[in-house]
């Protein structure tokens, strides 16, 4: 089975906005999805450059899908969703 890829971004507007704490924390639960969630840092994926969505930072991708406003839970919660689609 592919790896699920989780991007974090560390951009600027999401790092300010605590994507530097969402990185740390999911760092912290790698040991859970080891064999089926890469998570990595990434730089700004410029989606904070449309209109209306810099406050919506920081922003997480968990393959093609768009997070928001990401926190932990928020992203946790996708990933499950995504695990249990496969
Ligand atoms: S800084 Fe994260 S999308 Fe721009």
């Amino acid at each position: 089975m592919e790896k699920i890829k989780v991007k974090v971004c560390q951009g600027t507007t999401c790092y300010v906005m605590g994507g530097d704490v969402v990185k740390s924390i999911l760092d912290t639960l790698t040991e859970k999805y080891a064999d089926k969630v890469e998570i990595v840092s990434v730089r700004c994926f410029e989606t904070c450059h449309k209109q209306d969505s810099f406050s919506k930072a920081p922003f997480v991708y968990i393959d093609d899908e768009v997070v928001s406003s990401a926190s932990v839970e928020k992203v946790i919660n996708a990933i499950e969703s995504k695990l249990s689609d496969e």
